[in-house]
């Protein structure tokens, strides 16, 4: 069937030398980890962590890190073959068409909108939010109505979006040293949230570490998990079912290390450096969540963490104003990367889907003199503004995290599949135990998506069923690879 027609993976990799579509290749493994540190490390950590403890899992909020870390770590040694096989930027869209077929591929495209236009708007409320608590610090009180969770129009989130949504059609990168410099920063907040408060913890905020389950608004209605609506249980929060619900949630602190995938086209030796660029941030941030969320649930009672900035508040609380402080501006400093991290992948996803003419092809228009693909950029900047001024933080993050857990679901068939269709590639990192490893990510994905909320199910449903209409009424019609059959048919 023509909706399943691939692209081959040589004729995606020839389009990426096109000259007039060449990007440098400088990056080494370092430089990916650093990369991939820098847009993973966010609004997860430093606002979700709060949120969960609270509404989810209690102080057992780090355990939730450890299951989605581990989940994670499935779907990362499927991304690291993939990026190895197949080195060109566009991620799991370039990969689902190279390997299940087109309309697979649209699907995955557009279901990436859900996590990087999405994802910067999480992440610039979360910035919102750290910034209102900072100026609390000095005395400047942000009205609520403009300004943090409960915000009918968040300004800050607004602002901050177009004004990075202007750097990047003005084409300045975010240079490697720059981002160092931000990573630095962000890593060292971390660890200072890690030492410090290490010393303000009391042990009895661990007890009970896994709060018993019960009923509570946060699971109400709509917003029950869909799992224990299927099973008919009536729904709880905290309890053991609270801790896989959290890491649905938790979930959105590890999105990234698959962005990492996206720089393939720009790095020196993307079939050795890929994995490891990908597997390495993992890591590293899998160890920081775990021993922030332990610090932080144990130096204040988990239901009274604050739901905008729990990490500068739990200092606040134990009476360090200036740590939190410092606390604030490098998470401010932090967030703002990732942002402008997410909103560049979510163009290149776009400039790739236009480059195949399965979106108008106008909308990959190049600015004449910045050099940048400024329509699609204003676009998302404009949709990516606007979610993150009206919804709250909490709807969107699990929207996607939805997104995002079905893309890796995609990607690792799609290993599975390429294994099968093309074993002649060369494959500089392979998968351990294939099928197996793939099988276990795909269940393990699924079964995080069936924790999330029925509400965000709904959404996720409408979404991707607006997707296929779009295909099917333009996709279809225009695609570039249908066209090259029909020429060479001919
Ligand atoms: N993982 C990123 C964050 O937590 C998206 O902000």
């Amino acid at each position: 069937m023509s909706i399943f027609r691939t692209k081959s993976v040589e004729r995606s990799v020839q389009d990426t030398e096109a000259p007039e579509h060449q990007l440098r290749r400088s990056l080494s493994a370092l430089d990916l980890t650093v990369f991939g540190v820098g847009v993973i490390v966010g609004t997860g950590i430093f606002v979700l962590t709060g949120q969960v403890a609270r509404d989810t899992s209690g102080p057992a909020v780090a355990l939730s890190f450890v299951v989605a870390g581990v989940v994670c770590a499935l779907a990362a040694l499927c991304y690291a073959e993939f990026a190895s096989t197949v080195p060109v930027a566009g991620s799991a869209y370039t990969f689902s068409y190279a390997t299940i077929g087109e309309f697979p591929a649209w699907i995955v495209g557009w279901d990436l909108m859900l996590e990087l236009a999405l994802g910067g708007a999480v992440v610039a409320v979360g910035w919102s939010g750290y910034l209102s608590e900072l100026l609390a610090t000095f005395g400047i009180h942000l009205p609520a109505s403009l300004a943090g969770e409960h915000a009918t129009f968040n300004i800050p989130a607004v602002l901050v979006v177009l004004a990075l949504t202007a750097v990047l059609v003005a084409g300045i990168k975010l240079s490697s040293r720059v981002n160092l410099v931000v990573v630095a920063i962000k890593v060292t907040v971390v660890l200072l949230v890690i030492v410090a408060g290490l010393f303000f913890i009391k042990g009895a905020n661990y007890t009970p570490f896994v709060p018993s389950a019960q009923p509570t608004p946060a699971v109400g209605g709509l917003k029950a998990p869909l799992i224990q609506v299927m099973f008919g249980i009536s729904p709880v929060a905290y309890g053991l079912a609270g801790i896989f619900s959290g890491a649905a949630v938790v979930f959105f602190a590890f999105i990234g290390f698959d962005v990492v995938a996206t720089a393939a086209e720009e790095t020196r030796k993307p079939q050795r450096d890929l994995p490891i660029g990908i597997i390495a941030s993992l890591v590293v941030c899998t160890v920081l969540y775990v021993a922030v969320s332990l610090v932080v649930v144990g130096m204040q009672p988990y239901n009274r963490l604050s739901r905008s900035a729990p990490l500068a508040g739990a200092f606040r609380a134990v009476g360090q104003d200036w740590l939190a402080t410092v606390i604030s501006v490098g998470a401010l400093a932090g967030l703002t990367t990732v942002v402008m991290i997410l909103m560049l992948g979510q163009s290149r996803i776009f400039f790739a889907m236009s480059r195949d003419n399965l979106l108008p092809r106008g909308l990959a228009a190049v600015h004449p003199r910045f050099g940048t693909p400024y329509r699609i950029t204003i676009i998302i900047g404009v949709v990516t503004a606007l979610l993150a001024g009206l919804i709250p933080l909490s709807a969107l993050a699990e929207l996607v995290n939805i997104g995002t857990l079905f893309a890796f679901v995609l990607v690792s068939v799609g290993v599975v599949v390429l294994r099968r269709t093309r074993p002649d590639l060369p494959r500089a990192f392979r998968t351990p135990l294939v099928p197996l490893v793939p099988a276990l990510s795909v269940m393990a994905c699924i079964y995080l998506m069936l924790n999330l909320p029925v509400e965000t199910w709904l959404r996720f449903l409408i979404w991707m069923a607006i997707g296929i209409v779009v295909y099917f009424v333009y996709g279809m019609r225009h695609s570039r690879v249908s066209e090259d059959r029909a020429a060479s048919a001919g």
